[in-house]
């Protein structure tokens, strides 16, 4: 199948600008996700077989999630374990609803599988975003897979009122997931990643715990490019305000060597350029930590060797959005199968 969409389906697929495959995939999607029938169909294609993991509490049927930013307006919620994923991070939501940067803003670079994208984190703002929830809870469609939520920071919300901003958004939504990431690692928010510093990432711990009455698990999205001193500072943090996980990591500033005009373009570079460094940030966590604290390995993840290499190193989950792109919808089920 990977074969068959590799060679025909991609093909035509990557004629096209790729923000509008995205929607246009994501509206076909949202259709299929509304139809049992064709919710039937995909399972019968693609689901994966079972590999069960106990992260934070919660019961995955596998370890392969799909990222954050794929369904960022939640609208194929229940399609998702249908492709076999074993759970999902919905999102990157904010409080207000915003329509991200200027297009174009996502890009190809096929020969190195890899993107480049400077969204900014258009989505529908915290309350739609439950509204959309709301709907799925009650059309008994929800998926039986955890659901979590990426929680960003508006563009218009300065610094300082960035851990009221991310609470707001928190204290509608924690009814409606399972997890929740505070990305503060997005390249494509001005200043959003100086949030990782230990100060200002502490004030958003706390507002987020004080509200979290159910104990929901939190974790933070770090940057690949954070220094190993910057990131045990993260940990140090992870400890003291009870963080369920990390989830490393986030798409990087930096750019292979590479005469690729494509990586003259602003913004995070995803897929096979990434694998290495995330998976060092994957290790580096594992050891610090020895092994106590859960990570969620994502970052250049394409087959089973790639998802065994992170696993390796320390991740107890894994997420994919590049690789699903590039190897198409079979990708889960074929990595499962590979892990099994
Ligand atoms: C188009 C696009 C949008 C993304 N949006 C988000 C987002 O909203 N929040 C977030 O934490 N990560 C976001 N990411 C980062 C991915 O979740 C993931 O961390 C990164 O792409 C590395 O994984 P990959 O190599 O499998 O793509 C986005 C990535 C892409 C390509």
């Amino acid at each position: 199948l990977s074969f068959l969409y590799r060679n025909i389906v991609r093909p035509i697929l990557f004629q096209q600008d790729s923000e509008s495959i995205h929607d246009r995939t994501m509206r076909a999607l949202a259709f299929a996700s509304r139809h049992a029938s064709l919710r039937a169909l995909a399972s019968a294609i693609y689901s994966a077989p079972t590999k069960p993991v106990k992260v934070f509490g919660l019961k995955f049927p596998n370890p392969i999630g799909l990222a954050a930013g794929m369904d960022k307006f939640a609208v194929a919620l229940p399609i998702w374990e249908c492709l076999g994923f074993g759970f999902v991070e919905l999102g990157g939501v904010t409080w207000h609803q915003q329509p991200g940067n200027d297009k174009p803003r996502m890009f190809r670079a096929v020969e190195d599988r890899a993107l480049i994208n400077r969204m900014g984190f258009n989505n529908p703002g915290a309350e739609a975003m439950a509204k959309t929830l709301a709907g799925w809870k009650c059309s008994r469609l929800w998926p039986k897979h955890p659901v979590g939520i990426n929680l960003g920071k508006s563009k218009i919300t300065p610094l300082e009122g960035a851990a009221e901003d991310y609470a707001s958004s928190f204290r509608l939504l924690r009814e409606y997931a399972d997890f929740f990431v505070v990305n503060v690692s997005s390249p494509n928010t001005p200043n959003l990643r100086q949030l990782q510093d230990k100060g200002a990432l502490d004030e958003i711990l706390v507002a987020l715990q004080q509200i979290n009455a159910e104990r929901k698990p939190i974790l933070v999205k770090i940057a690949p490019d954070l220094s190993f001193e910057a990131i045990d500072e993260i940990l140090e943090l992870a400890m003291q305000r009870q963080l369920a996980g990390i989830v490393a990591t986030n798409t990087t500033i930096t750019r292979p060597q590479s005469g690729n005009p494509v990586y003259t373009q602003t913004g995070g570079l995803s897929g096979a350029p990434l694998r290495q460094r995330s998976t060092e940030i994957i290790r580096h966590i594992h050891e610090q930590t020895n092994g106590k604290l859960p990570i969620i390995g994502v970052g250049g993840i394409f087959n089973a060797a790639d998802a065994q290499e992170k696993l390796e190193a320390g991740a107890s989950l894994l997420q994919i959005y590049t690789g699903l792109v590039y190897e198409g919808p079979a990708i889960v089920k074929t990595i499962v199968e590979g892990l099994r």
